[in-house]
């Protein structure tokens, strides 16, 4: 496999994928597509064990954010975005998968047990995310000012109507509102002295060795300001001009998104990460870019005024903002399938 001879993970294609149906050699294949999924940060909060037919999917603890995500409800959703991409590349070469959610009650860091079922063509619509795994990104650049149409947000809600959760998109009443609450959030957040230190530890610099953190190309920095950028987070409240930047992002978004659950569980957790995944692939699938303004989630008080404002009786998991791009950045680093599994 291309991966363990040390090339880039981004680079795995579909010659990478065992031509052969033991499923232990293609459920190990189909997770060097999992390492490519989102997280938090950018810190891979997954480790894999594969054993027969059976992958297992383990949260990584050592990973958490306890400042910005104190009961791993994010890591959760990476993971669960992980397992996406398992299923996603088994189904492309035709072997779908069945995955049980914490199958062991004494062990809550076992997320999902992936085990290979059968044999079957994948749906068409399932192929598209596949191909699009490679090449998702999240886009903190402005994008264009065209309008999503409706019907690519009624597939996006369809998504997430299928995995129990609800995608609400903000009509542009709401926008403004909304944008307030993002930028408080930015304010809180920046002027708290543990987050800027627990975010300054995971951006790096453009030409750094590190292979999970944000480099700071990731946010448009040159490279000298991504030099000095982790300095400037871990010493200054820069709260006001970055709210005045995210005000500006969301306002001026063609759409914002809140992804939502019935409750607030671990299950609640994992099944937005997988309607997020699906999302963010449709999306990519489609031309569309997307990046993440969770700040008033991650705040518990403006969290509760988010799920006022919206009145839809669900509970906020994520804020997203969808549109077309204007430019690409490269990929952030990913550690290596073989280096994740135990
Ligand atoms: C659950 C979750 C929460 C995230 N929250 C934020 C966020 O609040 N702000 C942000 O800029 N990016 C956020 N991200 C995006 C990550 O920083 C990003 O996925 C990571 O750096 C890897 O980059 P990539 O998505 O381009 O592959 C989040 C991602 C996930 C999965």
């Amino acid at each position: 496999m291309r991966q363990y001879k040390g090339l880039d993970p981004w680079s795995v294609t579909i010659d990478d994928f065992p031509p052969s149906d033991n499923a232990t050699a293609q459920l190990r294949a189909a997770i060097c597509w999992a390492v490519l999924a989102p997280s938090g940060h950018n810190t891979q909060p997954w480790l894999f064990r594969v054993a027969d037919d059976v992958a297992e999917v383990r949260a990584d603890r050592t990973k958490a954010l306890p400042v910005v995500d104190p009961d791993d409800r994010e890591m959760m959703m990476s993971c669960a975005a992980a397992v996406t991409n398992v299923e996603l590349a088994m189904a492309r070469f035709g072997r779908p998968v069945e995955v049980e959610w914490f199958p062991d009650p004494s062990d809550a860091d076992l997320v999902a047990a992936v085990r290979a079922a059968g044999d079957a063509a994948p749906p068409p619509s399932d192929t598209a995310m596949f191909d699009a795994i490679t090449v998702r990104q999240t886009n903190r650049s402005p994008f264009r000012p065209e309008a999503v149409p409706v019907e690519a947000l009624e597939v996006l809600s369809a998504i997430a109507a299928a995995r129990g959760v609800s995608l609400t998109v903000a009509v542009d009443e709401q926008k403004g509102p909304i944008a307030d609450l993002i930028a408080e959030g930015d304010r809180v957040q920046m002027a708290d002295k543990s987050f800027r230190r627990e975010l300054a530890a995971w951006v790096h610099q453009n030409r750094t060795h590190h292979l999970d953190g944000i480099r700071g190309y990731a946010f448009n920095y040159g490279d000298l300001a991504s030099h000095v950028g982790p300095h400037l987070i871990r010493s200054f409240d820069m709260g006001k001009s970055q709210a005045a930047r995210d005000r500006q992002l969301a306002t001026e978004s063609p759409a914002l998104l809140v992804i939502g659950t019935p409750g607030d569980t671990a299950m609640d957790w994992v099944n937005s990460g997988q309607a997020l995944q699906r999302i963010l692939l449709r999306m990519t699938a489609d031309g569309m870019a997307a990046s993440f303004l969770n700040q008033p989630i991650e705040v518990p008080t403006l969290r509760e005024q988010l799920a006022l404002l919206l009145n839809d009786g669900s509970v906020p998991q994520l804020l997203l903002r969808a549109g077309y791009p204007t430019a690409r950045q490269p990929h952030t680093p990913r550690i290596k399938a073989s280096e994740r599994l135990l």
